[in-house]
């Protein structure tokens, strides 16, 4: 199985928006007969890749056993059901690492192997099993993204030095520098190798004029999605993500001028307004945040809106639809990369699964320089975002805290106390 989730993982970058699959065939004496993964483009699963190669030998598969880490598929999609093709093959014993969480599938997979008099063994490696597909799963069964908050920050909580600093100018200037190490920024590169889309507000394009690319190298069938997410489209022209653009940007507005648009697309960037947020949650100046019942349980990912709101916006787009329009695009995985005010909005509009903070043994201190999240932030530790599960990363001096507000396959609830 082990030797499954490490073919499956080759499928990363390339087999979304399915999930990530990988299959051995194996005979009674251990002898590995075919083995595959899925890839979109590839468009066989696993299952069929692995079965397929070890039929080519020419060795009769009843004695033989078929390891993968998601439950075959026993409905019609792109391909046919892998069920038959494993009842097919005349294999004995398959071994999964945990059900298919597409509500088409969930179980009945397995079923129809055992009433075919197959055994079938389960929940082998199940938890590894489940963290590689847990994007999959959010999309499949909620169709919304995984989203995962991303930030390098200082031990005291800065993620940049106060703007307009020398050796730290802006507009479009040099960041004073980076906060984290090379090794930290190499393991960020693989966050964005996993995932479908990056966002950033468009603050951080003006403060720091970021690429915003998966430099890792490694192939993938679809760009990483670039979305910045500008109001009012004040995302500079001369910045490097637009000059760079190559379909692979997205603008998401809450107005969009005609004049500024046509701009933007004439250099192959799709610029596209979104529902104005209700919530006013990411304006701190707001009183409507201010007022916010302390009732409402944003730790739990219950959406903090305001009971007092009139209806009336802050007049930026509004996050949960921003999610539900990047679904449609068939983004399964979006990791948001500040700034200060796009990490508070994510936060306080409940749409965060998970979070991947890196520390640099460093401290800024001061008033002026850039927190983790800017805005009113959660009034009770009642309210306070909980992050569970938590896994500690070490990348030499800097380590990574990698948690999770909200538990991808039980969306909505919150994680159970341990
Ligand atoms: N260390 C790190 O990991 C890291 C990562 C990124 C950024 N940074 C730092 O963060 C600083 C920039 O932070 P920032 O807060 O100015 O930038 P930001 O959060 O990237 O962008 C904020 C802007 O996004 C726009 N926006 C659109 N929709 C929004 C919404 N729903 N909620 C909130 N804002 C929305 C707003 O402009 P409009 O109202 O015009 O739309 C807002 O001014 C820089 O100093 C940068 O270096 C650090
Ligand atoms: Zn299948």
């Amino acid at each position: 199985m082990r030797q499954a989730l490490e073919l499956a993982r080759r499928g990363i970058g390339l087999a979304t928006p399915n999930p990530y699959v990988g299959a051995l065939v194996v005979d009674a004496s251990g002898e590995i007969l075919g083995s595959g993964f899925h890839t979109y483009d590839g468009l066989k699963h696993a299952e069929v890749i692995a079965i397929e190669q070890a039929q080519s030998k020419g060795i009769s598969l009843n004695q033989a056993t078929l390891y993968l880490n998601l439950e075959p598929c026993c409905h019609q999609g792109r391909t046919g059901p892998c069920t038959q093709a494993v009842i097919a093959s005349g294999i004995r014993h398959v071994v999964t690492a945990m059900r298919d969480p597409n509500p088409l599938v969930q179980g009945k997979g397995i079923e129809q192997l055992r009433a075919a008099g197959i055994e079938v063994t389960e929940d082998i490696l199940h938890d590894e099993a489940r963290k590689l597909n847990e994007a999959f799963t959010k999309y499949i069964r909620w169709n919304e993204p995984l989203v995962t908050l991303k930030a390098g920050m200082t031990l005291d909580g800065k993620i940049a030095p106060p703007p307009g600093e020398s050796g730290n100018p802006t507009p479009l200037g040099s960041s004073g520098g980076w906060i984290t190490s090379e090794t930290a920024r190499a393991h960020v590169q693989e966050l964005r190798h996993a995932s479908d889309a990056l966002m950033v507000g468009v603050g951080t394009v003006i403060a720091d004029d970021p690429m915003l690319t998966d430099r890792t190298g490694l192939p993938r069938r679809r760009p990483l999605l670039r979305v910045i997410v500008d109001s009012r489209l004040r995302l500079p022209l001369e910045s490097r993500v637009v000059k760079t653009a190559q379909d692979d940007v997205l603008i998401l507005c809450s107005f969009a001028e005609e004049r500024k648009k046509s701009e933007f697309e004439a250099r192959g960037i799709r610029v596209e307004q979104v529902a104005v947020a209700h919530t006013a949650s990411a304006a701190e100046r707001s009183d409507k945040v201010t007022r916010m019942p302390s009732r409402r349980r944003t730790g739990t990912g219950a959406p903090v809106i305001s009971e007092t709101a009139t209806g009336s916006s802050d007049g930026r787009p509004d996050m949960r639809s921003m999610m539900a329009r990047l679904a449609r695009m068939q983004i399964t995985s979006l990791l948001i990369e500040g700034g200060a005010l796009i990490n508070w909005a994510a936060l306080a509009a409940g749409i965060v699964d998970k979070v991947f903070l890196y520390y640099a043994p460093k401290i800024l201190a001061g008033t002026g320089s850039v927190p983790f999240a800017r805005g009113v932030g959660f009034r009770h530790m009642g309210e306070a975002a909980h992050v569970r599960h938590v896994t500690i990363h070490h990348f030499g001096e800097d380590f990574a805290v990698e948690g999770y507000i909200r538990d991808p396959y039980d969306f909505g609830a919150a994680l159970k106390l341990e």
